[in-house]
């Protein structure tokens, strides 16, 4: 089909105009003149192309104006396509003509090394940089690869409404805002009540956005607003959601893996380790992992009224956090789901085990190389009496779960789902040390500009 708007020659497909003259239209990245010659580093979005601009090419005032450039300039060049096995993507284009469009004065991200503040605070001009860059890329892939899993095998996405009457993992964590003469409404923690109902309508769901969590912990792994992709499925078990928990993550790595060679390579990744994350994986229940931490002498460390802290044992009950997790992880190269957690510590909408009502049919899955928890899942409590009396233990308001319970009373069936976090998932396959650098633009506890 022709397009009706148009279209440019892009550094990311350069290597199909090898040979000819094309014009590339962009910003320069970098820039430094040698004698005779101007090197222009452009970058147009897709790519960064070593532009050769010399002086027997090009007019006096023309190779004046490449000599008077400046970092992130807009600029469109002519050029002829060069395959150069020593410049980055493999070709350079030799400098016919350009015109510029702006001159950029004092860009303030320069070579020099910017501090973490500085650089999030800039956040709207990070972006270009090429590290920052190559994350996005990966991360519009791992969105991609999420969506093409699941409509692939039969889900249908039914999106789940991100202004709610009620809390969905507890009430900690809820942004609160008012809602005309109805009152009080809340920030979605979560699609998944919503997605319960959509897997009864549907069958196979997921609901794939935005949610809120008014998060106090101020961690590398924790936004206050981040994605989360919540699959539902009726007549699955617990066994059936870590099943298809391991196939989802397996599928967006190997994704990632076949489509973003040239990113991996500029955040320097080790992909021999993602190229190992292929099923099968580690399963361990909560109380194996329990005893795994006591034999290995990994305590918990309690806070005492006075302030001072002690260690003790690990006792069965307590939810385990990042020192836990990454104590047991050290030990795995590909992600370790830990499964049946006490009742206590887990959301009011899980199962109770069959077979051992302490714990839940719950599952989180860890990822290796101090990811942290990528996945958290459950069957669900689907007898209406034991939800209800698990929403009245949690004082939670009845009345605004009558809907959710009305799931219960009208053709319950067993059923699962689970979320996977987006940021989570993109921080971990590029290596990123900081949960800020894997969203366009991170909410935190002390941030909301840009
Ligand atoms: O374990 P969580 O809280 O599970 C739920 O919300 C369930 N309702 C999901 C479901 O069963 N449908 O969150 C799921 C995942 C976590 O494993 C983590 O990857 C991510 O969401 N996550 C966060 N990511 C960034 N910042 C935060 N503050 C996050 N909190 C959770
Ligand atoms: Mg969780």
């Amino acid at each position: 089909m022709e397009s009706r708007y148009k279209t440019y020659q892009t550094i990311e497909n350069i290597g199909i105009a090898e040979g000819n003259e094309i014009t590339l239209r962009g910003w320069v990245y970098k820039h430094r003149s040698k004698g005779s010659i101007v090197f222009i580093d452009l970058r147009d979005g897709t790519g960064i192309c070593q532009c050769i601009a010399s002086k027997n090419d090009l007019s006096e005032e023309k190779f004046e104006l490449a000599k008077s450039l400046t970092q992130e300039s807009s600029l469109t060049i002519n050029g002829i396509v060069k395959k150069e096995d020593r410049a980055p993507g493999g070709y350079e284009l030799q400098v016919t003509d350009l015109k510029i469009i702006q001159i950029a004065k004092d860009y303030p991200i320069t070579k020099k090394e910017h501090g973490p503040d500085f650089l999030t605070e800039h956040r709207h001009l990070w972006l270009r940089s090429s590290k920052q860059h190559a994350i996005m890329r990966i991360r519009a892939s791992v969105v991609k690869a999420i969506r093409d899993f699941f409509d692939g095998n039969g889900f249908k996405l039914m999106d789940s409404p991100l202004l709610t009457p009620n809390a969905c993992e507890g009430t900690s964590t809820l942004f609160e805002t008012q809602y005309f003469d109805i009152g009080k409404a809340y920030l979605s923690q979560s699609g998944q009540l919503y997605a319960e109902a959509s897997a009864m309508a549907l069958g196979r769901v997921y609901t794939f956005g935005p949610t809120f969590r008014a998060e106090l912990s101020k961690t590398r792994k924790h936004l206050t607003e981040f994605w989360m992709v919540e699959p539902e499925m009726a007549f699955f078990d617990l066994n059936d959601d870590m099943d298809l928990a391991e196939d989802l993550v397996e599928y967006i790595v190997q994704y990632v893996l076949n489509t973003n060679e040239r990113e991996l390579r500029t955040l320097e990744r080790d992909t021999t380790k993602l190229e190992n994350i292929k099923r099968p994986f580690y399963r361990m229940s909560y109380s194996e992992a329990v005893e795994w931490l006591n034999r290995n002498n990994v305590p918990l460390i309690k806070k005492l009224p006075d302030g001072k802290e002690i260690e003790v044992p690990f006792p069965w009950g307590e939810d385990f956090g990042a020192v836990q997790e990454e104590a047991i992880m050290e030990q795995f190269d590909k992600p370790l789901i830990i499964h049946r957690y006490p009742t206590d510590v887990k959301a009011f909408y899980m199962k109770r085990d069959p077979e051992n009502p302490k714990v839940v049919l719950a599952m989180d899955m860890l990822g290796p190389e101090k990811a942290g928890e990528l996945i958290g899942g459950s069957q669900r409590e689907d007898n209406h009496d034991l939800l209800l009396e698990r929403i009245i233990q949690e004082n939670l308001p009845v009345e605004d779960f009558q809907w959710y319970l009305d799931l219960r009373k009208y053709g319950s069936v067993p059923h699962s789902g689970f979320g996977l976090g987006v940021e989570r998932t993109v921080k971990w396959i590029t290596g990123a040390s900081h949960i800020r650098e894997v969203i366009p633009f991170p909410r935190m506890i002390h941030r909301i500009v840009p």
